[in-house]
C-alpha cells in the first residue's frame, strides 16, 4: 500500500514558481498541496543545498561545478531571476531549513538525493543523516505516512542512505524500468520505483504493483494522461501543472 500523497509538487511548485526554492513552496501552499518533490546535492563543505543541477548558470548565475562552492557560497546565489525578476530576493535554500520548514507545515517530502558527480556515498549519507536527526520521534513512531521518502538515480547515493538510516524509506528512481529492476530494487531496499512515465506500460506497472513495491511517475502535466496512469495503478506522481492537478485531483 502506498502511505503517501498522490499528487506532488515537482521541484517545489512545478514550474509556476522558480524550482526548489521556498517560493516555490510557498506557491504549492497557495494551491492547497501539501507535498513536494525537491532536489538535494552537496556543497564543497558538506552541507546539502537544495539545486536540481549540478553544474551553475541555469538557475543560478555562475559557471562550474556546484561541489567547488561552499554552502555560504550557494545559499548567497540569486535562484530566482532566471524565472522572474519578482523572484529576485530567492536564494539557493539550505536544505535542513528547506525540511524544517516543510516539516513545521506538515508538508510531506520526497527529497531526491542528487549527487554531484563522483559524491554519490557522500551526498546519500548526509541527505539520510540530515532527514534521520530531524524526524527521531517520527522514526521512533514507526509510521511511514510521518516520514520523508528518499529518492534517487544513484544506486550508490541510496545503499549510503540506507546504511546510514536504514529506518528510512527509499525509492529507486529509474528512468525506463531495466530488465533487472526487481533485483536492483530488493538489493537496495526499496520500497517503490520511481519511474518516467513515458516508458509505462499498463503491463509493467502490474508487474510492479505485483512485486509488493509502490509505484510512483515523473513528471506528469496533462490531466488525461494523469487519468490514464492512475487507472493502471500508478499510486502517485509529481507534476509541474500545479494549476492543471491539484492536490485532490482523481
Ligand atoms: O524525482 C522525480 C524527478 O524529479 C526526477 O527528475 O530531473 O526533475 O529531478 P528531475
Ligand atoms: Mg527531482
Amino acid at each position: 500500500m502506498w502511505p503517501y500523497p498522490k499528487i506532488v509538487a515537482h521541484r517545489g511548485g512545478g514550474t509556476l514558481a522558480p524550482e526548489n526554492t521556498f517560493a516555490a513552496l510557498r506557491c504549492g501552499l497557495d494551491y492547497g498541496f501539501r507535498a513536494v518533490e525537491f532536489d538535494v546535492m552537496l556543497s564543497r563543505d558538506g552541507v546539502g543545498v537544495v539545486l536540481h543541477d549540478d553544474q551553475l548558470g541555469r538557475t543560478v548565475a555562475g559557471s562550474g561545478s556546484v561541489a567547488e562552492r561552499t554552502a555560504a557560497e550557494l545559499t548567497a546565489l540569486d535562484a530566482g531571476s532566471w524565472f522572474s525578476p519578482l523572484f529576485a530576493d530567492e536564494r539557493v535554500p539550505d536544505f535542513g531549513q528547506f525540511m524544517a520548514y516543510c516539516k513545521a507545515r506538515r508538508i510531506w517530502m520526497n527529497i531526491e538525493i542528487k549527487p554531484v558527480p563522483g559524491h554519490e556515498r557522500a551526498t546519500g549519507r548526509a541527505v539520510a543523516a540530515a532527514v534521520r536527526a530531524g524526524f527521531g520521534a517520527e522514526i521512533a513512531a514507526g509510521d511511514p505516512a510521518q516520514l520523508p521518502l528518499l529518492s534517487s538515480f544513484s544506486a550508490a547515493a541510496l545503499a549510503a542512505a540506507r546504511d546510514a538510516a536504514p529506518q528510512l524509506p527509499r525509492a529507486y528512481l529509474l528512468d525506463a524500468l531495466p530488465a533487472d529492476w526487481r533485483a536492483q530494487s530488493a538489493a537496495l531496499g526499496a520500497v517503490a520505483v520511481h519511474t518516467n512515465h513515458r516508458h509505462l506500460t499498463p503491463a509493467l506497472a502490474r508487474a510492479v504493483k505485483d512485486a509488493g513495491l509502490g509505484l510512483f511517475c515523473y513528471t506528469v502535466n496533462e490531466p488525461e494522461r494523469a487519468r490514464t496512469l492512475l487507472g493502471w495503478g500508478v499510486d502517485g506522481f509529481c507534476t509541474d501543472r500545479i494549476d492543471l492537478i491539484g492536490p485532490a485531483f482523481a
